[in-house]
């Protein structure tokens, strides 16, 4: 973390879990458990249909909600899609882009993340753009590339002044709910390298102003060690995101001063 020149940010992923009533449950927890001062921004991303609930539950809370997902159109005959102003009529802020499921499971490509980008910024919302690689990937020794690619293709076209609302999530997918963290000298090494990548596109300062997160079994008793490195400003957390004491935790572990 650096608080110094940029936000740390805890932003639970919930994935395909909770109902609405669980939502309000969960958030009513979270409301005893949430420390006074917070020196991160707590972020929930939730499925998209239980986003009202959560734009209710966690009003007064100083926890901002998110999307999962968005579609890049702005609308029209798209049956099943969401679009960036429906997701910011609601009072939604942010929404994670080109998380690896979506690439695995929907077809995602480097090239729908770039158009989605776009469309989430032009309606005002803060993107959270997921990288990373798959264990025969960084086995080959290609990450580097590949996340520089990645990188590269999901800004494709953003200007500078909007860059200021997007936020860069290292997820490498073998350490996705699979319990296997990446070490911290390892999630540190890709963060810098992410850091160092958008400089080259935009700058020393706008490269020292982004928010870039770790993902990938991040839990309470590994939160501290990840987010003392000075290039990871916060994560990105699936499993952990689920149960308000451990999120708390992590939360909490991103509140030293
Ligand atoms: P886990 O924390 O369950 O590994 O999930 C990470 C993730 O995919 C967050 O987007």
């Amino acid at each position: 973390m650096n608080r110094r020149y940029r936000k740390t940010i805890i932003a639970g992923n919930w994935k395909m879990n909770k109902t609405a009533s669980e939502t309000k449950k969960f958030a009513e927890e979270l409301k005893t458990l949430l420390p006074k001062a917070k020196w991160c921004d707590v972020v929930v991303c939730v499925p998209a249909v239980n986003i009202p609930a959560a734009i209710k539950a966690f009003k007064d809370m100083r926890v901002s909600v998110g999307a999962e997902n968005v579609f890049y159109e702005k609308s029209g005959a798209y049956t099943g899609e969401v679009s960036a102003d429906m997701l910011k009529d609601l009072g939604v802020k942010y929404v994670i882009i080109g998380h690896s499921e979506r690439r695995q499971y929907f077809g995602e490509t480097d090239v729908t993340v770039n158009k989605k980008v776009h469309a989430a910024l032009e309606a005002g919302l803060h993107p959270i753009i997921c990288v990373g690689e798959s264990l025969e990937q960084r086995e080959l020794g290609i990450t580097m590339e590949l996340i520089a690619l990645q990188v590269k293709s999901a800004l494709a076209g953003v200007p500078a002044e909007k860059l200021r609302r997007c936020v860069i999530a290292y997820e490498p997918i073998w350490a996705i709910g699979t319990g296997k963290t990446a070490t911290a000298e390892q999630a540190a090494e890709v963060c810098t390298f992410i850091r160092t990548t958008v400089r080259h596109l935009y700058g020393a300062r706008i490269a020292r102003s982004i928010t870039i997160q770790y993902g990938g079994s991040m839990k309470p008793s590994n939160a501290a060690e990840l987010l003392a490195q000075p290039d990871i400003d916060g994560g990105l957390i699936g499993g952990a995101a689920l149960k308000p004491t451990e999120f708390v935790d992590i939360i909490n572990a991103a509140n030293q001063e």
